[in-house]
């Protein structure tokens, strides 16, 4: 059974970074993002999403990883380890858990959207020619709700996934992020340049940073009948802004804490998460820069919801010389941002059965990568009008109700409990000595995740339940 010493450990820290930021960034960013700021009608939302990601993602990354580091071992061992070694009952490993189980859940939507991209590299090479909204619209439309066509697409979107947590972390995770996530930032800024150009980006900008704090908080339902509008204060997209800032950080699911344990002391984890938290966000915005340039220039509605980038970037590519290279390089792209998101998710169940069991990384890959896969039918046929289209969980299909589940009630609880366990059951002294951090930032920290975090994420839990 591996030990503490045979835990593995990062090349460099250029390579962590690397691989952190590869986690969380991937749909969230650019899937995620422009539509739910469509949705949740912009700029007010876009500051929700922000102040989330520095006030609260930052310092919960911080506690994370420095679980992760302290105890070298997966979340579920880590939790048992440091809350042993702090005296605290060994019911926080439920934490480790409900990570374990969370990342279970998301790839079994994730990877059926990770395959809507490997699709459209395809379909974006045979270019888009001629398309306009109405067109763009309609293939989207046509191609996820087949029945066939995005299963096929989402089982090899496993199996490259699994392909590479199968090699381990540094034959696998280090080489694809190292040559990769670089090509992405390139390729995100020179798309956000040209929708610029093309686009409207005038609109563009006001949608995303003028906030409307009318919109944030208040539903409109206008009345079939009378067609009279009301309007009802609602904290839902609230709720919505601090879900997407932790699913867009990885956060609240053990990913973060594994990476962490693979972390050796000399890194400083308040610097790297700091940068993790910016790159992130910053990706988000690129990606909303280069989307709804083209949204508003080609008359979309922002509120085109789960199809969003599948419908205004192939507009976009349709138009431009070279479309058909750079809109296969684009989804190339995002199909590598989503897998090396996928890898971390997936992660955090390997490594714990790895540690548990001492089998093989491929038989331990292709065996939850495959159960993964055939749950992750429901979610692929949830599109789909003709299989499981009509089911509805709460008003929502499938896909969404898992979506809503991780997003805005597992991940923020998880890291409500993350922040609680490390601000409240963790000792001061060694949180600093973990940390290693120079006392003012501690301080900081140690007030935003003893202080702020917690009561920021349970008064938006508890406002929700009212509003
Ligand atoms: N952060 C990833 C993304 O933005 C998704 C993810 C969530 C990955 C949770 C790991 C854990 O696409």
């Amino acid at each position: 059974m591996a030990g503490p010493t045979e835990h593995a450990h990062w090349s460099s820290r250029w390579t962590f970074m690397l691989a952190a930021v590869g986690s969380a960034v991937g749909l969230g960013n650019i899937w995620k993002f422009p539509y739910q700021a469509g949705l949740n009608g912009g700029g007010a939302f876009v500051l929700f999403y922000l102040a989330f990601v520095f006030l609260i993602g930052l310092p919960v990354l911080m506690a994370e990883l420095s679980i992760g580091r302290r105890a070298q071992k997966s979340p579920v061992y880590a939790m048992e380890q440091v809350a042993s070694e702090e005296g605290r009952s060994k019911l926080w490993v439920l934490l480790g858990w409900s990570g374990v189980l969370g990342g279970f859940i998301i790839l079994t939507y994730y990877s059926v959207v990770g395959g809507w991209v490997l699709a459209y590299i395809v379909k974006a090479a045979q270019g888009f020619g001629g398309f306009d909204a109405e067109m763009s619209r309609a293939t989207f439309g046509a191609f996820s709700t087949d029945p066939v066509e995005p299963v096929i697409w989402h089982f090899v979107f496993m199996a490259v996934t699994v392909a590479i947590v199968a090699q381990g972390l540094k034959g696998g995770l280090e080489k694809a992020v190292k040559a990769l996530m670089p090509a992405l930032f390139v390729l995100l800024i020179g798309m956000v340049i040209y929708s610029g150009v093309v686009g409207d980006l005038g609109a563009a900008l006001y949608f995303l940073f003028n906030p409307d704090f009318h919109t944030l908080f208040y539903q409109e339902t206008v009345d079939a009948a009378t067609g009279a509008v009301t309007q009802t204060f609602t904290i839902a997209r609230v709720l919505n802004a601090l879900g997407l800032a932790f699913f867009s950080l990885s956060l609240g699911m053990g990913t973060i804490m594994t990476y962490g344990s693979y972390l050796t002391k000399d890194i400083n984890i308040g610097k790297s998460a700091f940068t993790i938290a910016l790159a992130d966000s910053a990706v988000a915005l690129m990606a909303g820069l280069a989307i709804f340039p083209i949204v508003f220039a080609f008359g979309l509605n922002p509120g085109e919801s789960v199809g969003l980038v599948f419908i205004t970037l192939p507009i976009a590519f349709g138009q431009m010389p070279g479309g058909e290279i750079v809109g296969a390089a684009f989804f190339f792209l995002l199909a590598f941002a989503a897998i090396t998101s996928a890898i971390s998710l997936i992660e955090p169940t390997v490594s714990f059965i790895e540690e548990k069991t001492g089998k093989s990384r491929g038989v331990i890959a292709s065996f939850v990568g495959g159960l993964i896969a055939t749950i992750g039918l429901l979610s692929a046929w949830s599109q789909s009008g003709s299989v499981l289209g009509d089911v509805s969980i709460f008003g929502m299909d499938l896909m969404s109700a898992k979506g809503y589940l991780t997003d805005n009630i597992m991940m923020p609880a998880g890291g409500l409990f993350i922040a609680i366990f490390s601000g409240w059951f963790i000792s001061r002294k060694n949180a600093m000595e973990e940390l290693a951090l120079e006392d003012a930032s501690f301080r900081k920290y140690y007030f935003l995740v003893k202080y702020v975090c917690p009561v920021a994420i349970s008064a938006v839990f508890v406002s929700v339940l009212f509003f």
